[in-house]
């Protein structure tokens, strides 16, 4: 069983030996009976340090994103703090890639620095300024690719050399590219982050996030140990109900990751052809800075893209005159969505070197039918115009009085 379908849809799923389900129960229990005094039937005792359907789910990506072990929480950013807790000590530095969800700042800048971690942003695509960026103290890199909103693409088996130059753990946020695109332990990194609420859970329907880490001791103990750790003392687990719809979601990721990628790229291609569209963000655009790098680390070029029209009355004329693509934050459903990421998923960083432009929107490309959302983005552009001029004339009236 090695085929990346056939895990996804057999791996972790232990079948019910009672019942013959073919669907393994969902065990909506949070204790379990003991036989005697710490005599577990089958390994359980609580369901904070383990239940069988949360553990199904971390085989079932452990095995996709081929890790050691595999962690599941409530969601992405509980697994990133879990993470951070479980790596990190008072004083540590971090390399952080700049071009990354704003959530991840903010809980780095904003809430682990009271334990004296520090942070320096840097230029994804700049290994110069990973490696410039180091001090003595760097005990993590961390980096998305491709990243939210530029999508931007790092060369992981560069960051990872200079994690190891330094000494440090790498990170991979691998919530856009998920195991079916990209598997980032195999270029070098130590552990690998998802917000599971997005492609994997796939319905816009659960919040979720998970580590997975590979083989690697990290003071005296390995990376399982302590994220296994962290999770069950810090508590920040997922239940079972979301475990169960997360990796019902997973069984067919790689069948909407195709059709994802097969409409982002056709919408993509169309977009870069209007002149009412000053930029497209799409790494399978040729012209994409990144795009080599994303043929050769990645398997396609993934659902999201982001596009910056004539100005800021355009992209928010444009973001709110959709009926397909939705206005809404998330990503990574079936359904498409259309997002203002300046002011809803990045306001964090509004009056910071890492300020999303204004005229910039991001689009998570669904599975509908691509002519249907192709006549969407047409009567969102034409709208967008509209807004651009009406707020030209009212500048330019106001410019000459
Ligand atoms: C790339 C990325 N990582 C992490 C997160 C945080 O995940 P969650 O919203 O599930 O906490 C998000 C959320 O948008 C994200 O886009």
């Amino acid at each position: 069983m090695s085929g990346f379908n056939t895990l996804a849809v057999h791996a972790g799923q232990e079948k019910d030996p009672h019942t013959g389900a073919v669907i393994p129960p969902i065990y909506q229990t949070s204790t379990f009976i003991q036989d005697g005094i710490n005599v577990l039937r089958a390994g359980h005792e609580y369901s904070r340090g383990s239940n069988p359907t949360r553990n199904g789910f971390e085989a079932q990506l452990t095995a996709l994103e081929g890790g050691a072990a595999g962690f599941s929480f409530a969601s992405g950013i509980a697994a990133e703090d879990a993470l951070l807790r479980a790596l990190l000590a008072p004083g540590d530095h971090i390399v952080l890639g700049a071009d990354g969800y704003g959530g991840t700042n903010r809980l780095i800048t904003r809430l682990h620095y009271k334990w004296g971690i520090t942070a320096s942003a840097v230029d994804i695509t700049n290994l110069d300024a990973v490696r410039a960026a180091l001090r003595p103290n760097t005990a993590l890199l961390w980096v998305e690719t491709p990243s939210n909103p530029l999508l931007g693409i790092a060369d992981l088996a560069g960051w990872a050399a200079v994690a190891a130059e330094a000494g440090a753990l790498l990170v991979v946020d691998n919530t856009f590219a998920t195991p079916y695109l990209q598997r980032p332990l195999e270029f070098g990194a130590h552990a690998v982050v998802h917000s599971t609420t997005k492609y994997i859970g796939g319905h816009s329907d659960v919040l979720g996030g998970a580590v997975i880490v590979g083989e690697h001791l990290h003071c005296g103990q390995s990376l399982a140990e302590a994220v296994g750790y962290q999770q069950f003392a810090g508590g920040a687990v997922s239940g079972p109900q979301d475990n169960y719809l997360a990796s019902r979601g997973l069984k067919t990721l790689g069948l909407r990751m195709e059709r994802h990628c097969a409409t982002a790229s056709t919408l993509a291609g169309w977009l870069e052809d209007r002149p009412d569209v000053a930029r497209v963000y799409y790494p399978g655009l040729p012209g994409h800075p990144g795009h080599e790098l994303a043929a050769r680390q990645q398997r396609d070029f993934g659902g999201i893209l982001s596009l910056q029209l004539a100005d800021e009355a355009a992209a928010r004329a444009f973001a709110e005159s959709m009926e397909l693509f939705q206005l809404s934050v998330s990503l990574g459903g079936v359904e498409s969505l259309v997002c203002y990421p300046r002011e809803m998923t990045h306001a964090s960083l509004i009056g910071t070197p890492l300020e999303i432009p204004a005229n910039l929107v991001r689009l998570s490309v669904g599975i509908e039918e691509a002519d249907d959302l192709l006549g969407d983005l047409e009567r969102g552009l034409a709208v967008a115009a509209k807004a651009s001029e009406a707020g030209r004339i009212q500048y330019g009236s106001l410019a000459t009085a």
